[in-house]
């Protein structure tokens, strides 16, 4: 069932880079009001005069009362939520230790955390918006445990999140969508590592996962890769597991950190 856009209310978190601001951008080039949300309120005030139809608004979804706040004052002014896109989030480091616990804390609080404060926030207003998506942006990361530890570990908790309740609120007419890219370069995954390497030619743009974002919107699809064919990775791994961790550990040496 396609999703007609036009006139209705989004929500983008992670807006003022990468993979949120080409979100935010290409929803509003499709006629929705955006409300583009981050912590860097010049970065958003840069995009919202560059695109009519996207709306600044400051918040750091690591603060429970902030995105509270988002929500009350997006039913207040605009009186609906139709899609909330959970882009926010952040890279982390490897973990070998102590002296990464406090890194590997603040990975989940942004990555898995910031989702599941935003789905609560906006949960209600969701439901009175119906039919509304949200589009949780997963990474193929959180198909398979390669790179930095506890980024892997936020993105499979943000799989697991997005399809139990993709089961539980679709009665309510709130699809739950999960959005996995691959390689996109943008500026806190700066892919320099691969791109040193012959895997160079995989990494992509952010415009590449904001069509895909599209789509996901369009089609409720539970969940996508983007690019499609990393698919063939997941499916190694249940299928032909001693293949998958024979390539991935190869992988894992070439390409070191997502950093
Ligand atoms: N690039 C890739 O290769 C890749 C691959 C798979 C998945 N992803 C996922 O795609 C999403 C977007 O990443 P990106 O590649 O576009 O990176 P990016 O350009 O660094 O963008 C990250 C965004 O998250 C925001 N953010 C970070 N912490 C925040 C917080 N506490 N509260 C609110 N906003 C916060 C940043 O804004 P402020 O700093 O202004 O707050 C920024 O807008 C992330 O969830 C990432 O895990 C990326």
């Amino acid at each position: 069932m396609s999703f007609d856009t036009q006139g209705k209310v989004a929500v983008v978190t992670g807006a003022s880079s990468g993979i949120g601001a080409a979100t935010a951008a290409r929803l509003a080039r499709l006629g929705m009001t955006v409300v583009a949300v981050a912590r860097r309120a010049e970065r958003l005030e840069e995009l919202a005069a560059a695109h009519p139809g996207i709306v600044p608004y400051t918040a750091d979804v690591t603060r429970t009362e902030e995105v509270d706040a988002l929500a009350a004052w997006v039913e207040q002014t605009h009186g609906a939520c139709h899609v909330l896109v959970n882009n926010a989030g952040v890279g982390g480091g490897s973990f070998s230790g102590r002296d990464d616990l406090d890194d590997a804390v603040r990975t989940i609080d942004v990555n898995l955390l910031g989702p599941i404060r935003c789905m609560a926030a906006f949960a209600a207003l969701l439901e009175a918006s119906a039919p509304a998506r949200v589009v949780n942006i997963g990474s193929v990361a959180g198909k398979l445990g390669v790179g930095p530890a506890a980024y892997a570990a936020s993105k499979f908790g943000l799989v697991g999140f997005s399809e139990a309740t993709g089961f539980a609120w679709a009665s309510r007419g709130v699809t739950v969508c999960e959005l996995n890219p691959g390689f996109i370069e943008t500026e806190g995954f700066t892919q320099s590592q691969i791109k040193r390497t012959p895997l160079a030619g995989v990494v992509g743009r952010p415009e590449d996962v904001a069509r895909a974002v599209h789509d996901v919107i369009d089609s409720g699809v539970a969940e996508r890769t983007v690019p499609r064919w990393y698919r063939a990775f997941v499916v190694t791994r249940h299928v032909a597991t001693p293949l998958y961790r024979a390539v991935a550990g190869r992988m894992e040496r070439a390409t070191g950190s997502r950093e």
